[in-house]
């Protein structure tokens, strides 16, 4: 902290080894040495400047998604951090070790607009935006999903008055859960298709990532199904779905089978208006829920396993909580949450546009595109003016989350039909089911500036599912 009204940090990106798996080191990309990389915890108006330092072999950038962050601090792919031997920005990717899933980078050295550091970069996050739980990860064009996975994500917690006034579990009553999957070989390390080089010289090379990599191990904040102490009484669980690319159906449920409530009180961008229970919760990449769980039904010593119904075998648990001992609890879930959430209507857009988002051809193998076109830096896709509401119409072929940059959102309809239950409240994150077409409303405010909307299928974005979004 200082004295000017702002916070600063400073993070380092580096090599580290941790034991994930009992007995074995994993070798990781960490910020700050720990994956997930630290935690930071902000007021709502209190600017924060993180200074990232880059001592990974590779060039990195880094994104805060659910920021509304001006352009500049962005973490626009192109924007990069060059390590300190790196030669320059435009050195091709086949210089990287052990990297796989780009689509080969050629236009990292046509992006005129693109502002290079070497070693550090300071970010400047305004976090001028509703409470909630954001979280910071690389963003480098065509090597985020490798850089995922190898460990560079963290969690970035937004707080306000009005949401600590609520009552709602916290303390220690109030988890962040990062939930991903991942691949290990024998001797620990991480197994990704992208680490094979043998792969990138073949014909057809993308098609081992298509549809996105999936590990078997599930972690939560770092650890393999971890099982949590509680007391009797009521949780807050912050859940993101850092995976790459799997799709998770969330379920408590007890030793004797009963299924517990989630109930639902925030999305992506904060609080909702009323709380919604969950029997079962959808949690696609890049999404957040803000939920409430209520333990004190269940026996002491007693268990609630949280499982995801889309996972087979071992893929089906997430973690646990083991119900340690009987507690007072004074948190609430009030019956109005959040009275300060946007009332766009249809009439309010200025202009209705589509996207599809689709499998097709790039130059050099099968990949995905945004209204059948690949992302290329130089190429202006979507102008809007700032202040502008507008209806957008994402139609999919296989499943794809589609994240928007600055702006949140609100789901309107699913293939003509009304949102549901889950699609509550502000998102920056919504998930296209396969065929479906959804429609979402906005209002471009905040910043000018070059942004970016995408497929958050972390290697669909890779392979060039991502198109620029221009302020004006
Ligand atoms: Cu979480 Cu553009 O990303
Ligand atoms: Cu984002
Ligand atoms: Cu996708």
């Amino acid at each position: 902290s200082t004295s000017d009204g702002s916070d600063h940090y400073q993070i380092t990106q580096r090599e580290a080894r941790a034991e994930i798996l009992p007995g074995v080191t994993t070798p990781l990309w960490t910020y700050e040495g720990s994956f997930p990389g630290p935690t930071i915890e902000s007021r709502r108006g209190r600017p924060v400047t993180v200074t990232h330092r880059n001592e990974l072999p590779v060039p990195t950038v880094v994104h805060l998604h659910g920021g509304r962050t001006p352009a500049a601090s962005d973490g626009y792919p192109t924007d990069l951090v060059l390590p300190e031997g790196w030669p320059d920005a435009t050195t091709p990717p086949g210089h990287e070790a052990g990297h796989g899933s780009g689509h080969g980078a050629p236009h990292v050295m046509h992006d005129p607009r693109a502002v290079v550091t070497r070693l550090t970069r300071d970010y400047t996050f305004p976090l001028d935006q509703r409470a909630t739980m954001l979280w910071y990860h690389d963003h480098r064009m065509d090597f985020t999903a490798p850089a995922l996975w190898r460990g560079l994500a963290g969690l970035h917690i937004v707080r306000d008055d009005a949401e600590d006034a609520l009552g709602l579990p916290a303390g220690p009553r109030e988890l962040p859960i990062m939930i991903t999957d991942r691949a290990f070989a024998a001797d620990g390390s991480l197994a990704y298709p992208s680490l094979d080089p043998t792969l990138r010289e073949r014909p057809g090379v993308h098609e081992p990532y298509l549809a996105g990599v999936l590990g078997d191990v599930i972690l939560v904040n770092g650890a393999p199904w971890p099982v949590h102490e509680t007391d009797a009484a009521r949780y807050r669980l912050r859940l993101l779905n850092a995976s790459n690319a799997r799709h998770y159906e969330l379920e408590a449920v007890t030793d004797d089978g009963r299924r517990l409530d989630l109930v639902q009180i925030g999305a992506d961008q904060g609080l909702l208006a009323a709380p919604v229970p969950h029997r079962l919760l959808p949690l696609a990449p890049a999404e957040r829920y803000d939920v409430i769980i209520d333990f004190s039904g269940v026996p002491i010593g007693g268990r609630v396993r949280l499982l995801n119904r889309l996972g087979e075998g071992r893929t089906r648990e997430v973690m646990a909580f083991r119900i340690a001992r009987r507690a007072g609890d004074d948190s609430t879930i009030p019956r109005t949450l959040a009275t300060d959430l946007p009332a766009w209507r249809r009439t309010d857009a200025v202009r209705v546009r589509d996207f599809s988002f689709r499998a097709g051809q790039l130059h050099d193998g099968r990949g995905w595109l945004i209204g059948g076109l690949p992302f290329d830096p130089a190429r202006s896709d979507v102008t809007t003016r700032l202040g502008d509401v507008e209806v957008w119409r994402l139609i999919a072929d296989v499943h794809h989350p589609v994240h928007l940059h600055l702006v949140g959102f609100q789901v309107l309809s699913r293939s003509g039909r009304p949102p549901l239950p889950h699609d509550a409240g502000l998102k920056d994150t919504v998930s296209l089911r396969p065929g479906e077409a959804v429609e979402i409303i906005t209002r471009f405010d905040g910043y000018r500036g070059r942004y970016l909307f995408h497929c958050h299928n972390a290697e669909h974005e890779d392979m060039a599912m991502m198109a620029n979004l221009e302020i004006t």
